[in-house]
């Protein structure tokens, strides 16, 4: 490999959240242990992003900023190149988040009381959409079959139906269950918003993470009526592991639609923009990148192989389900009999295994856990070890 995958930049006094967990659950920070929850990446900084913001900050002075049109071109050709969907720069409007994006829509395109369809479990802060702005959650609850989850398209078809239901917000690839939606779910689900008018926010912030075999289809590309009717959010965050950039995409193709989007980001935030350094960081990404994401993807999944093969040996009443993409590792622990609370602090404070529990992605999501494996597999080794202790607990 030409990157280093296996150097851990430690960041318990980086100011970050997720290193934070642990010393705030424990009191100290064991030796070797690093987090496993939070979606960002314990691997060190991309080359090209470091060295090309390191020239930038040579060469520039820190005032207020906007899009260049290198900016927007990079985020075009990317999209193309990576997915195959050609589009226009001007439809691109930038946002300081993937999150800020889909709470703006829900402002824009939706009133006081009115229903958003989430297909659940789910990214949590999509909930937070929902219910701090007043709206009505109409859950889809996605189907469990064996190791995977599908679409009942009678029970989405009924609540997209529902004069009520304004609003989609379809999280593809979907986080926490790993799926990546095919082309023919894309289209039912496409036509089915468009018969009943429900618009869609496509959520695509984990496009770029895919298992081998899996093609990503952006909402937008399938056809005009489509994107016409449809608000595709992007982002290098996940895929470069630049989250603290804040700097995200809206691609908006409907001019209407994406005016209104502009004037609630005004209302909202009288200023909204992203910082001069994420903007320049996301155009390296996009730019130079490409090398060291191919290399990133198959470490992400060698430690997948690592964790399915050893919790098959070890624990086979727990339930891997099947990864497509994102790095998000979604496990059915409830085969273990320990409640759901108990669980944690087992994981936690005693094989000191920080994962996400997976009831915060709403109540489907109980008795699981999410393993964010963008990390040195030689820590994912160390934690797998670590996890033999639950075996006392096994009913
Ligand atoms: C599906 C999904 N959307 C959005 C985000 C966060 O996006 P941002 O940091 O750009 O607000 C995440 C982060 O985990 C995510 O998984």
């Amino acid at each position: 490999m030409k990157y280093d995958f296996e150097q851990v930049i430690r960041r318990e006094n980086a100011g970050s959240g997720k290193w934070n967990e642990i010393k705030n659950t424990l009191g100290f920070f064991p030796e070797g242990v690093i987090p496993f929850s939070v979606a960002d990446m314990e691997f060190g900084m991309i080359p090209e992003v470091r060295e090309g913001l390191k020239k930038f900050l040579d060469e520039n002075v820190l005032g207020y900023s906007v899009m260049t049109d290198a900016y927007r071109e990079a985020v075009a050709a990317w999209e193309e190149r990576r997915h195959g969907w050609r589009i226009q720069p001007e439809w691109i409007r930038d946002t300081p988040g993937v999150i800020n994006a889909f709470f703006t829509a829900v402002k824009a395109f939706t009133k006081p009381g009115e229903g958003v369809m989430l297909m659940t479990p789910v990214y949590y802060p999509m909930y937070f959409a929902i219910s701090r702005h007043g709206r009505t959650l109409v859950d889809h609850p996605l189907v469990r079959r064996g190791d995977t989850y599908e679409i009942d398209f009678e029970d989405f078809t009924r609540k997209a139906a529902d004069p009520n239901t304004k609003l989609l917000i379809l999280c593809s690839p979907h986080n926490p269950s790993g799926r990546v939606w095919t082309r023919e779910e894309l289209e039912r689900i496409g036509q089915i918003c468009v018969e009943h008018q429900v618009l869609i926010v496509s959520d695509e912030i984990h496009c770029d993470l895919l298992m081998p075999g899996f093609k990503h289809i952006p909402f937008g590309s399938i056809c005009d009526e489509f994107a016409r009717n449809s608000i595709i959010c992007t982002a290098p965050s996940k895929t470069f592991n630049l989250a603290g950039l804040q700097t995200a995409n809206a691609i908006i193709p409907n001019e209407e639609l994406r005016q209104c989007f502009f004037t609630e980001q005004q209302k909202d935030d009288g200023n909204p923009k992203c910082n001069i350094l994420g903007l320049e960081g996301c155009r390296l990404a996009y730019t130079y990148g490409e090398a060291w994401l191919e290399e990133c993807l198959q470490v992400i999944d060698r430690n997948r192989r690592l964790i399915t093969d050893f919790l098959a040996r070890e624990f086979p009443q727990i339930q891997v389900m099947k990864l497509e993409g994102t790095y998000l590792l979604w496990m059915d622990f409830s085969g273990l009999g320990i409640e759901c609370h108990e669980l944690a602090r087992i994981l936690k404070e005693e094989a000191y295994l920080f994962f996400d529990e997976g009831y915060i992605f709403g109540a489907a999501g109980e008795g699981f856990e999410r393993w964010n494996l963008a990390a040195p597999t030689q820590y994912v080794e160390a934690g797998l070890e670590r996890m033999k202790i639950l075996k006392k607990y096994i009913k």
